[in-house]
C-alpha cells in the first residue's frame, strides 16, 4: 500500500472515497443522567464543504455516533471525492490516537470489501499532526490484512494508495518522515502476520529460518540460521530437549543490526518463542482446538519482523535478535516426563510436563543472548494458556525483573497503541519450581501459571535487565473485528520497535 502525505483541501481531491472521523461532542455526565439524550454529532475536521456535505446527514437523528458506525454517501455535494465514508469515532472527550488507529483500519476493510482500491483519509483535528498521521497509516495496515491465501474463492480485494490528509500549520518534512516510519512499522507487522499465518507444514523451523534469511538480505542485516549440530555444540541441552523429538530439523536464528558509529553497549537482545507447532509432546494436548499451535511461534515471527522495521529504520543502537525454532512432537525420541535436562548456563532442569516447552527453547534463547553480548533483553512468547486466564484476550502480560525495563516497555505500549499488563514475579512463586532432584521444575503448576513460567525464565535472565511479554492471549484474534480480520494479530511488533527506538535516543 502506497501512501502519501496530502496538504490539499479536503474539497478539492478526487478519490475514491473521502473518509472522514464523526464524534459526539455531547456532555457524557448528561449522557449518564438522560439515556435518549442526542449526541452532538461534528465532522473532526474544520474543512467547512466536508462539514456542509455531512449536515443533514448529522442532522437527520439517524446516526447515533457509536464506535466504528459507518455511513457511506455517494456523490457528495461540494465534493470532487466520488464518496464520503464517514466513520464514528464515539465521544470526542474520550477519542485519542488509539481509537483513530482502529477507526483507519475499519475504513480500510470497509472500502476494500466493497472493491475499492484506493481512499483519503482526512487527519481529525485534535490530535496531533504527526501522531494521527502515524496511527492512520499503522491502522490502515492493520486492516488491510487478510489471512485467506488459500481459498480458491479469494478475492482480490485490498487498498493498494491511501492519502492523509492533513491541515493547518504542518512541517510537511516531519509528517513525510512519520508517513515514511508508519509505512515500515505496518508492512513490518504485516509481515509478521504472514509467518504467523502459515500452517505448521509450510511453516517448519527451516522454512522460518529461511525467511528471516531472506528479509535479511533485503534489508541489510546479517543473519546466520544454525541446526542441530550448533545447537548440541552450544549445549543448549533445553532447547534441545524439545527439538530431539522432532524428524523437523530445529533452527537457531540469529539476526544482527550492528549499525556503524554507535556505542558498543548497550546492545538489546530480542528472543522469540518460536514452536511451529506444539502438541505438547509426551503430555501430549486434547485434540479439540490442537490446530491454533500452528500460532505457537508468534514470538519468533515477532522478533523477526521487528528486526526488519529496526533494519530499515536505522535507530542509533545495537540489537540482536535470536528465534529458537523447532517443533514440540511426540515420538521415540521426544523427551518424557521425569527427565532431568542441563541448559546452555549449566542449570539443571527436572520435566515435569514436555507441554511446558516453550521456556525450556527461551532459557537457552537468553542465555545465549547474554553470550553474544547482550545487556538489555526482552522475550515475546506465546507461553502460557494461564495469561488467557489473568488477562482474557485484550491484554498481553508483562514480566519484568527491573522497573526501569517495565517504564520502558509500558511507554512504549502507550505510543504504539498496544495494551499489556503487568504482572508479578514475587520471591514466594520461586517455590512452585522447586524440584528435588534438579535445580528446578519445567511446570509449577495450574494457579499462577503465567508467573510460574516468567519465574522460570528469571533464572535465565539472571541479573540482566530482562522483560517477558507473554502474548498466548493476544497474538491470535479470536474473531473478527472491524479493524482487524481474524486470525494472527502481529501483536508487540509496534511496541518492541518504539521500545528500541525510545532506547536509542
Ligand atoms: N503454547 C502453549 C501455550 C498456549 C496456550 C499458547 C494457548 C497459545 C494459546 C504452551 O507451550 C503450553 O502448552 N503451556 C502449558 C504450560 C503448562 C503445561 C505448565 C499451558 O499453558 O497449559
Ligand atoms: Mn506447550
Ligand atoms: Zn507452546
Amino acid at each position: 500500500m502506497k501512501t502519501t502525505i496530502s496538504l490539499s483541501a479536503p474539497a478539492e481531491l478526487e478519490t475514491e472515497s473521502l473518509v472522514a472521523v464523526v464524534l459526539d461532542h455531547a456532555d457524557p455526565a448528561e449522557k449518564e443522567k438522560n439515556k435518549d439524550a442526542k449526541p452532538q454529532l461534528k465532522v473532526a475536521s474544520s474543512d467547512t464543504a466536508v462539514q456542509s456535505a455531512a449536515a443533514d446527514l448529522l442532522a437527520s437523528g439517524e446516526v447515533a455516533g457509536k464506535p466504528f458506525e459507518i455511513n457511506l454517501l455517494h456523490k457528495p455535494t461540494g465534493l470532487k471525492a466520488k464518496r464520503l465514508l464517514l466513520l464514528s469515532g464515539g465521544a470526542a472527550k474520550k477519542f485519542a490516537s488509539y481509537d483513530l488507529r482502529r477507526l483507519a483500519g475499519a475504513a480500510a476493510r470497509t472500502l476494500k470489501s466493497r472493491g475499492i482500491r484506493s481512499f483519503a483519509f482526512i487527519a481529525p483535528s485534535g490530535i496531533p499532526a504527526e501522531d494521527a498521521v502515524r496511527a492512520i497509516i499503522e491502522g490502515a495496515f492493520v486492516g488491510n490484512f487478510d489471512p485467506d491465501y488459500y481459498r480458491s474463492d479469494r478475492k482480490d480485494q485490498k487498498i493498494d494508495a491511501l492519502t492523509i490528509l492533513t491541515s493547518g500549520n504542518t512541517d510537511k518534512a516531519a509528517l513525510d518522515k512519520a508517513a515514511t516510519e508508519a509505512q515500515i512499522i505496518g508492512e513490518s507487522q504485516n509481515f509478521t502476520r504472514d509467518l504467523v499465518n502459515e500452517p505448521s507444514n509450510r511453516m517448519t523451523p527451516t522454512i522460518l529460518g529461511d525467511r528471516a534469511k531472506k528479509m535479511s538480505a533485503e534489508v541489510g542485516l546479517k543473519c546466520e540460521v544454525y541446526g542441530a549440530d550448533k545447537i548440541k555444540e552450544l549445549k543448549m541441552g533445553a532447547f534441545w530437549s524439545v527439538a530431539q523429538g522432532s524428524d523437523e530439523p530445529p533452527a537457531l536464528i540469529v539476526m544482527r543490526y550492528e549499525p556503524a558509529g554507535v556505542p558498543d553497549k548497550p546492545v538489546l537482545g530480542l528472543v522469540g518463542k518460536g514452536i511451529t507447532f506444539d502438541t505438547g509432546g509426551i503430555s501430549i494436548k486434547p485434540a479439540d482446538g490442537m490446530e491454533k499451535m500452528k500460532y505457537d511461534m508468534a514470538g519468533g515471527a515477532t522478533m523477526i519482523g521487528a528486526m526488519r522495521a529496526i533494519a530499515l529504520l536505522k535507530p542509533k543502537v545495537k540489537v540482536i535478535g535470536i528465534v529458537c525454532a523447532t517443533e514440540n512432537m511426540p515420538s521415540g525420541k521426544a523427551q518424557k516426563p521425569g527427565d532431568v535436562q542441563i541448559a546452555m548456563s549449566g542449570k539443571s532442569i527436572e520435566i515435569i510436563n514436555t507441554d511446558a516447552e516453550g521456556r525450556l527453547v527461551l532459557a537457552d534463547g537468553l542465555h545465549y543472548a547474554k553470550q553474544l553480548g547482550c545487556t538489555h533483553l526482552v522475550d515475546a512468547a506465546t507461553l502460557t494458556g494461564a495469561v488467557v486466564v489473568a488477562l482474557g484476550y485484550a491484554n498481553a502480560g508483562i514480566f519484568a525483573n527491573d522497573d526501569a525495563m517495565y517504564e520502558r516497555i509500558h511507554k512504549a505500549n502507550e505510543k504504539a497503541g498496544e495494551k499489556m499488563w503487568r504482572l508479578p514475579l514475587d520471591d514466594e512463586y520461586k517455590e512452585n519450581i522447586k524440584s528435588t532432584i534438579a535445580d528446578m521444575v519445567n511446570s509449577g503448576g495450574r494457579w499462577g501459571g503465567a508467573i510460574n513460567a516468567a519465574m522460570f525464565l528469571k533464572e535465565f535472565a539472571e541479573d540482566t535487565p530482562w522483560i517477558h511479554l507473554d502474548i498466548a492471549g493476544t497474538a491470535w484474534t479470536e474473531e473478527q473485528k472491524p479493524w482487524i480480520a481474524k486470525g494472527p494479530s502481529g501483536i508487540a511488533l509496534r511496541s518492541l520497535v518504539q521500545f528500541v527506538k525510545d532506547f536509542a535516543r
